[in-house]
């Protein structure tokens, strides 16, 4: 009777354990049958009724019954942890060639980007690089510069005087500077020759904003002093840095101008890089574009500065940035530079 009990059970939980497809499931079966309340220990609790004979053989067969259903229990269990693991692990993959998430990064503007072109070719001739200030004093943006009262640069009308009251632009005058030219002092008054520097910033004029024109652009200015400093060194320095910009092949063409501070002085164009010289719209017919102004320093310049100029003489130019950068870059319009369209700007 009994042992056909246990023969039952055992027949049962060993087909409810391997049937269980999910740990709570076998923990039901285990309770089921090994619980307190359960099938197993229920049938061991009637031991005691049976004749004392059977009892030893009663014994061991439910004991081998025990054994049995934990020894399945335990491996059911560990075959269920491993398919668990399994299918986590699948469904963790990596798929190392898919596309990774691209972060968007930010990068120099265009100015920025000739800037750095420019100040490195210089870096490479053994020029350093000098900044000042944008809030300059009248006197080093135009007296010393050789650039006295009545000069057009000087009128209410050309330049952003912020001194304070109705107050005459003399040379205590403060203002934004209209030009990197003031370094040229700054570095004279500061340093002995030789000197060789490139000064970049921002100046101001008060232009009308249109295609060329902006009340604030960018220049860099670039000196040499030093003893028999000539014209020739100048040509050779400029033709250097338009080629490295602008290719081998780049044409330069140097015409007489007048600046107060330099004599003799240049204006430097550089070939239109649209049309090679045939002229076009991008060059207004001209065939070449302007891009800079230059000049021997003044002697009345050296001198004002403490240079000797029977000892030592030297060049200056200031270029205009955005002039560079639209033309290496193929930009039509000056406002694109400053309006911070990204759609623009992600183009460089
Ligand atoms: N400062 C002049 C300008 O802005 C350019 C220049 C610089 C000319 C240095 C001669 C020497 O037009």
């Amino acid at each position: 009777m009994m042992k056909e009990q246990l023969a039952k059970i055992k027949e049962d939980a060993l087909a409810a354990i391997h049937a269980a497809g999910q740990s709570d499931e076998l923990d039901a079966v285990r309770v089921k049958y090994l619980g307190k309340k359960g099938e197993l220990t229920a049938v061991l609790k009637q031991m005691g009724k049976l004749p004392s004979e059977e009892r030893p053989v009663m014994g061991q067969m439910a004991n081998e019954v025990r054994a049995a259903l934990t020894d399945a229990i335990t491996e059911q269990s560990k075959a269920l942890a491993d398919v668990a693991l399994n299918l986590k692990l699948k469904a963790e993959t990596v798929d190392v060639t898919m596309p990774g998430q691209r972060q968007a990064v930010g990068h120099k503007h265009p100015i920025t980007m000739v800037i750095d072109e420019v100040t490195d070719v210089f870096i490479g001739m053994g020029f350093q690089v000098v900044e000042g200030p944008e809030v300059e004093l009248a006197a080093y943006n135009f007296t010393k510069l050789n650039t006295e009262e009545g000069h057009p640069g000087r009128e209410w009308t050309d330049t952003f005087y912020i001194t304070p009251g109705d107050v005459d632009p003399k040379n205590d005058a403060v203002l934004l500077r209209s030009q990197t030219s003031p370094m040229q002092v700054r570095t004279m008054e500061t340093r002995k020759p030789p000197i060789r520097i490139v000064a970049p910033g921002r100046v101001y004029r008060k232009d009308e904003a249109d295609a060329t024109h902006s009340p604030m652009f960018h220049q860099i200015e670039g000196m040499a002093i030093d003893k028999g400093i000539t014209m020739a060194d100048l040509k050779g320095t400029l033709n250097e840095v338009v080629k490295s910009l602008y290719g081998e092949d780049a044409q330069t063409r140097f015409r007489p101008h007048h600046f107060p501070f330099t004599e003799p002085s240049c204006e430097v164009d550089v070939q239109c890089f649209e049309c090679h010289g045939k002229g076009c719209s991008v060059c207004k017919g001209e065939g070449w574009i302007e891009v800079l102004g230059a000049g021997m320093i003044h002697p009345k310049v050296l001198e004002g500065c403490g240079i000797d100029p029977d000892v030592y003489s030297g060049w200056a130019f200031g270029m205009g940035v955005e002039r560079l950068a639209m033309m290496r870059y193929g930009i039509n319009n000056l406002k694109l530079c400053f309006e911070n369209d990204v759609r623009f700007l992600e183009q460089f």
